[in-house]
């Protein structure tokens, strides 16, 4: 564990809510720092050596991220995040969606990887399936061949959820999909920090994350898409870097990504996501994912001490995540209450108001721990977690 790497980590919080996003290691900082300070300017666009030298480093971020993933680089589309790679999705699909084919997706989906097809569904008259899940939060595989059929256009699922923190078995869910030929998109952006993600193992057709969950910045995320998947896809956004040739009649694009990037991209963010993944790999993701479930092991046990507490995701035992609600007391004051104190938790319907519904609830309270929390910041939490009752009568 390095505390001492994140300067948020000088601060006077103590941090649950990584799943929202994650603190930065003080490299990803220097290096949005570097690039304004030292090498400030466009790519691609000069035969300056600035130009050049920016250019060369975006693109070797490129180059990073699709080793970290397995993919090739020119798989890897750079968008602002996670939700901006599935809608760009949604539009890019539109073309193989006609009146009454069917794209599922399932309860506990976040916002982001539901209302796009929900939207698309509308746009062309579609029919938008909703599966349920398992009491632990999976998708269950024989629930998806008994809804898929050759109507099924698209699948698009969560691999890691944000509610229950439960993991998928995306292999297995992608070899059901494409004996329909359906696509697979798979909304990684639960998993990416969490679990070492091999797309050409998973087999899914698309894969998107955002940086911002991964120790990088906020405003850079993943579009991985197959290539021959990306090459048959019309980009919706044109402009400058993203064509080959445009005379008065007509236009030609560059080839996959380029063609999917247009204009002046989020140069500082790409950098700093590049360090990011340095990072990452320095520590392993899987001394972090260890790490991570031994704390929970911890911070479940403690919670169960709390009178009146109902863990909803207790058995997720490898995941970051734990989800609950103290009965009697609204998530929002425990969330109030927490923060008094410097303790920031996530409460409320997590973008996933679907899935609170068929939970019964309307809010819960999230803990989303990272590799640098620690035992103590779980006591802390704890001591004020014991006493909610008490202190919420007082404060109210
Ligand atoms: C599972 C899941 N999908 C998508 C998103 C959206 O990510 P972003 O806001 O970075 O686009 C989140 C963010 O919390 C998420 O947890």
């Amino acid at each position: 564990m390095n505390r001492e790497d994140f300067p948020m980590l000088k601060e006077k919080y103590i941090y649950f809510n990584n799943a929202a996003t994650s603190f930065k290691p003080i490299e990803v900082i220097n290096e949005i720092n570097d690039y304004y300070t030292k090498y400030n300017s466009n790519i691609n666009r000069g035969i300056d050596s600035l130009s050049y030298y920016s250019t060369n480093k975006y693109e070797e971020v490129r180059n990073k991220v699709a080793n970290f993933i397995n993919a090739n680089n020119n798989e890897i589309v750079f968008t602002r995040g996670t939700t901006d790679s599935i809608n760009l999705l949604a539009y890019f699909l539109e073309d193989i969606i006609n009146e009454n084919d069917e794209i599922i997706i399932s309860i506990i989906e976040h916002h982001s990887n539901f209302v796009p097809w929900q939207k698309l569904c509308k746009r062309k008259k579609a029919k938008l399936i909703v599966l349920d899940v398992e009491k632990n939060g999976t998708i269950s595989p024989s629930l998806l061949k008994n809804n898929i059929n050759t109507n099924t256009k698209i699948v698009a699922l969560n691999h890691v959820s944000n509610t229950m923190g439960a993991t998928n078995n995306i292999k297995e869910l992608s070899n059901i999909i494409h004996k329909y030929n359906a696509l697979f998109i798979v909304d990684g952006a639960q998993a990416i920090s969490n679990i070492k993600i091999d797309v050409k193992d998973l087999e899914v057709d698309f894969y998107a994350f955002s940086g911002h969950k991964m120790y990088g910045p906020t405003g850079i995320g993943i579009l991985y898409g197959k290539k021959q998947l990306l090459d048959n896809m019309e980009p919706i956004s044109y402009g400058g870097e993203m064509i080959d040739s445009v005379s008065i009649d007509n236009t030609t694009y560059k080839d996959t990504p380029y063609k999917f990037e247009a204009g002046t991209m989020m140069i500082s963010s790409v950098l700093g996501l590049g360090k990011a993944i340095d990072y990452i790999n320095k520590i392993g993701i899987i001394n972090m994912h260890n790490y991570v479930v031994n704390l929970r092991k911890y911070l479940i046990k403690q919670l169960q001490n709390i009178y009146n507490i109902n863990i909803y995701n207790e058995q997720n035992e490898d995941s970051s995540i734990v989800l609950f609600n103290i009965n009697n007391i609204h998530s929002h004051d425990i969330g109030s209450l927490l923060d008094k104190y410097n303790i920031i938790v996530r409460a409320g319907h997590h973008c996933c108001e679907p899935f609170m519904k068929y939970l019964k609830v309307d809010s819960t309270v999230r803990i989303s721990l990272s590799f640098y929390n620690t035992k103590e910041e779980i006591d802390k939490l704890i001591e004020i977690l014991m006493k909610a009752g008490d202190y919420i009568n007082e404060l109210f």
